[in-house]
């Protein structure tokens, strides 16, 4: 029998990478690999890239110039370029990077199986009519109770700042029932949470039964599978949230008390100039109604900071957009001009104005973050184990909230649901101490 062959898999950039990781792994694993945590064991590597933030794309050729020497090494080893990057550039890669063998777009990687074995270096970063996951093998080898689900992917607002809308393509809504059998086939294997993914996932409009669905319809049915105990979403575009989405989250208790809901700026003049076709004052609103619907939902968001044109006061907006809110978690980057999108034609604030606001900016989130996590200290939470912790004896999980909790178990096991009282937070998590078993 020969050797299976090694497969190493690495992943850069968002969740929906982390899941199109795993469904490469998978079609490969059709062709005999299998992964490996060590690069220098593979027959393939497998590189999944990202081209949201300059630095993000960077890190692919400077991966690459590392392989040079494994390949040289190794010279039968495979290299593959997949993500956004491979979407954005293409042949480029090729020519500039020569370790490189093959090139596969986000929406072509169905036929990665037939690339690997097509003879010289090939690239494919076709837009496909078909469906990409109906042509993918079914899942397996997962490894844990929570699991991503893709039920959208692309998106249609055209951000001034994001390359999205290019590298993956236009908005499509994987129908209904194709996604209650993948939720359906991951309780067996152990998961009990899902992420429900996409770039614009609130946005969703599957065909479903009678009809389209939006999320919160598929959220509802989702709700109803029995063993899956909670459901997220994420990221979401403030303008999708409609009645019936805010709706479950008052009365779907399988839907988690967390939302990203990003907003980016909080300076109308700038939320004007990126495209994003809502006021601060109307994302305000929204948070209330959010609020009332589900009063201990933390929220979350995304912020740019030093976007063309961004002044002293559009970034002090900003700030008195995040005190008026109180995130529970945020994520800021400086703005990064991409090729080809409408803001990168614009002259750029001073870099270290921008660096200066995003430290200023950043400071004021963690502050926000670590009194929300303060604010959970003597509560009772629900945690869903995920991994061992680093002391003996203990266990790791997420809250609803999306805590990590550590918490002194022996007997615990992954995958448990139970019931504890928060004790201390520390810089990143939550202690607390055991309650009860609750399933
Ligand atoms: N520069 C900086 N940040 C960006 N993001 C998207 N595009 C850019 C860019 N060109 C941020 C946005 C988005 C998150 C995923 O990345 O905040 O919500
Ligand atoms: Fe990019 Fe999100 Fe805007 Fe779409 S909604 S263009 S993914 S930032």
């Amino acid at each position: 029998m020969t050797e299976a062959k090694k497969l190493f898999v690495k992943t850069y950039g968002c969740q929906m990478n982390v899941y199109d990781s795993e469904r490469m792994a998978e079609a490969l694993g059709a062709k005999g690999y299998v992964t490996t945590e060590a690069v220098e064991d593979a027959d393939m590597v497998l590189l999944n890239t990202c081209h949201i933030r300059e630095k993000a794309s960077e890190k692919l050729y400077s991966d690459l110039g590392r392989l040079r020497a494994l390949k040289v090494a190794k010279p039968g080893l495979k290299v593959g370029v997949a993500g956004c990057v491979a979407q954005a550039e293409g042949e480029e890669i090729l020519r500039r990077s020569p370790v490189v063998d093959l090139v596969v777009g986000p929406q072509a990687y169905h036929r990665l199986p037939e690339m690997v074995e097509a003879e010289g270096r090939v690239v494919d970063t076709d837009f496909p009519v078909e469906d990409k996951f109906s042509l993918l093998p079914e899942r397996k080898s997962l490894r844990g109770p929570t699991a991503f689900l893709t039920v959208q992917e692309g998106c249609d607002k055209f951000c001034a700042f994001c390359v999205v809308p290019y590298t993956r393509g236009a908005e499509v809504s994987r129908p209904v029932a194709r996604l209650m059998d993948e939720a359906r086939g991951l309780v067996p294997q152990g998961v009990r949470e899902i992420t429900l993914l996409g770039q614009n996932v609130n946005a969703y409009h599957g065909a479903g039964p009678e009809g389209v669905w939006g999320l919160a319809r598929l959220l509802r049915a989702l709700a109803g599978i029995e063993g899956l105990e909670r459901l997220r979403y994420t990221t979401s575009h403030p303008n999708d949230m409609d009645d019936d989405l805010i709706a479950a989250h008052g009365d779907l208790p399988e839907l988690m008390p967390y939302l990203h809901l990003p907003v980016q700026s909080g300076s109308d003049r700038i939320l004007k100039a990126m495209n994003r076709k809502h006021t601060a004052d109307a994302y305000l609103r929204l948070v209330e109604r959010i609020r009332a619907a589900r009063p201990d939902i933390l929220l979350s968001s995304d912020f740019i900071v030093g976007f063309p044109g961004e002044t002293d006061a559009d970034f002090q907006a900003t700030m008195d957009l995040i005190r008026a809110v109180g995130f529970g978690a945020a994520f800021s980057f400086k703005y990064s001009a991409r090729p080809g999108t409408p803001a990168a034609e614009k002259p750029p604030v001073a870099a270290e104005v921008a660096d200066a606001r995003l430290q200023e900016l950043q400071a004021l989130v963690t502050a926000q973050q670590q009194s929300a996590q303060k604010a959970m200290v003597g509560r009772e939470v629900e945690v869903l184990y995920e991994k061992p912790g680093r002391l003996p004896g203990q266990m790791v999980g997420k809250s609803g909230h999306l805590h990590a909790v550590h918490i002194a178990d022996p007997v615990g096991r992954i995958g448990e649901m139970v019931r504890a009282r928060v004790s201390a937070s520390s810089t990143n998590s939550l202690a607390a101490d055991l309650i009860s078993r609750s399933a």
